[in-house]
């Protein structure tokens, strides 16, 4: 079957939901749950709503518009988030929420029925650059959380998870966990220098590295600059700074793929005049081994504990994300290879550096996902950007692997 989607409607609705939250220098900010965030979720829902998908919402916010099949039963589904970081550019997560509605607008307008029920979903929180942990939403709904435990979530300006979502109005009625889809598959933009350094177009992943999200809280004492003499002090902002090189040199001494991010860091009372009295930093350590990121959250804390001992600091510890790797289903990875190599596409097989809801979907169903390429490697940042032609190769790969899964017992 020669169906196409419509590249120039996926990218004039990227941009149109890409100016929502707009910073002004190309990228937008749309933190989960802040009014941006529902500026964004009205547009797409409104989307939704004009195909004639039935959309739902449930109790932790996640919405999910599905296209009856010609038979009864578990959707084939897609989607991925809409909320940002501060910093985001317009196709993390948006691309394929946006390619899976454009998925179901393709077989719509070409009065293409499949056998089973479709599904486009957007998660609540995947970003967690509010309310840790990320993929919250479809950690909610794959039953990984209660969502009374994620109502009390506090945000980084202090908000209550349950509070944001009941005043952006997405406090819906369907219940946590979710319904069990057929299959789902996710579009996303690579967000790392694999693809585009290879000459690939299409990712075939394989599976999500394992993420380690902590807050350390350093407490020193407050004191006098010029008249404190260094053996004298309880410095927090040392001992955070401390922590963030032995962040860097535990990633060193492990090699890749270890990683290691000092992304967030407060020193206070941060005076120029005044030893910080205490410090805040998170520390991100992600690995495609279970235990090798076992054995990096050790030698973290050891230093951690070193340190603190070192300068005569208390120290806390919280952890904010905590989530093993994880392999995507074979058919599906191996699906994803066929259908882009069908189209005439270069294509590689490779783990995901970054955290997806599709990792979360796994738990409950066969699950895979498609990477574009990422222009110079970059995201979280306003200059990401992906090609006009990577966007459709990725969509029509999109199109085509659903469609096999919603025609076909690809899984059986
Ligand atoms: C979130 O999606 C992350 O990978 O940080
Ligand atoms: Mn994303
Ligand atoms: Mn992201």
């Amino acid at each position: 079957m020669d169906l196409a989607v419509d590249a120039a409607r996926l990218l004039s609705r990227l941009e149109e939901l890409g100016r929502i939250g707009a910073t002004g220098d190309g990228g937008c900010a749309r933190l989960a749950l802040t009014d941006e965030d529902r500026e964004g979720r009205d547009l797409v829902v409104t989307w939704m709503r004009d195909l004639g998908l039935d959309v739902q919402v449930d109790a932790i916010g996640n919405v999910v518009a599905v296209r009856e099949g010609r038979e009864a039963g578990p959707p084939v589904m897609c989607g991925s988030h809409v909320d940002t970081v501060a910093t985001g550019g317009i196709y993390d997560g948006n691309l394929g929420v946006l390619a899976g509605l454009e998925v179901l607008e393709t077989l719509a307008s070409a009065g293409v029925l499949p056998r089973r029920p479709m599904a486009v979903a957007f998660f609540t929180d995947e970003e967690g650059a509010r309310f840790a942990p990320d993929m919250l939403g479809s950690l909610v709904y794959a039953g990984g959380m209660g969502v009374e435990e994620a109502y009390d979530l506090v945000g980084i300006d202090g908000a209550r998870l349950g509070d944001e979502l009941a005043r952006i109005g997405y406090l819906g009625s369907l219940p946590c966990p979710g319904l069990v889809p057929h299959a789902y598959v996710e579009l996303h933009i690579e967000q790392g220098p694999v693809l585009e350094a290879n000459g690939e177009v299409i990712g075939a992943v394989t599976g999500v590295q394992g993420i380690s999200w902590q807050e350390v809280r350093f407490g020193g004492q407050f004191n006098h600059a010029g008249t404190t003499p260094m053996a004298y002090r309880h410095d927090a902002g040392f001992a955070a700074a401390q922590a963030a090189v032995a962040a860097r040199a535990l990633a060193r001494d492990l090699g890749p793929p270890q990683v290691a991010t000092v992304g967030k860091l407060d020193l206070r009372p941060g005076l120029v005049n005044v030893v910080a009295g205490a410090s805040a930093l998170t520390i991100d350590l992600r690995n495609t081994d279970g235990d090798m990121l076992a054995e990096a959250e050790r030698r973290m804390a050891a230093e951690i504990d070193r340190i603190s001992g070192d300068e005569g600091v208390t120290v806390e510890r919280r952890q904010l994300a905590r989530f093993d790797p994880v392999e995507f289903d074979e058919r599906i990875v191996g699906l994803v290879e066929e259908t882009a190599r069908a189209h005439g596409h270069r294509v590689r097989r490779l783990p995901s550096g970054a955290g997806h809801d599709a990792q979360m979907l796994a738990r409950r169903c066969p699950a895979g996902m498609v990477f574009v390429p990422s222009a110079g490697g970059i995201s979280h940042n306003p200059a990401e950007f992906t090609s006009p032609e990577h966007l459709e190769a990725g969509a029509n790969v999109l199109l085509h692997v659903l469609h096999r899964l919603a025609e076909e017992d690809v899984l059986s």
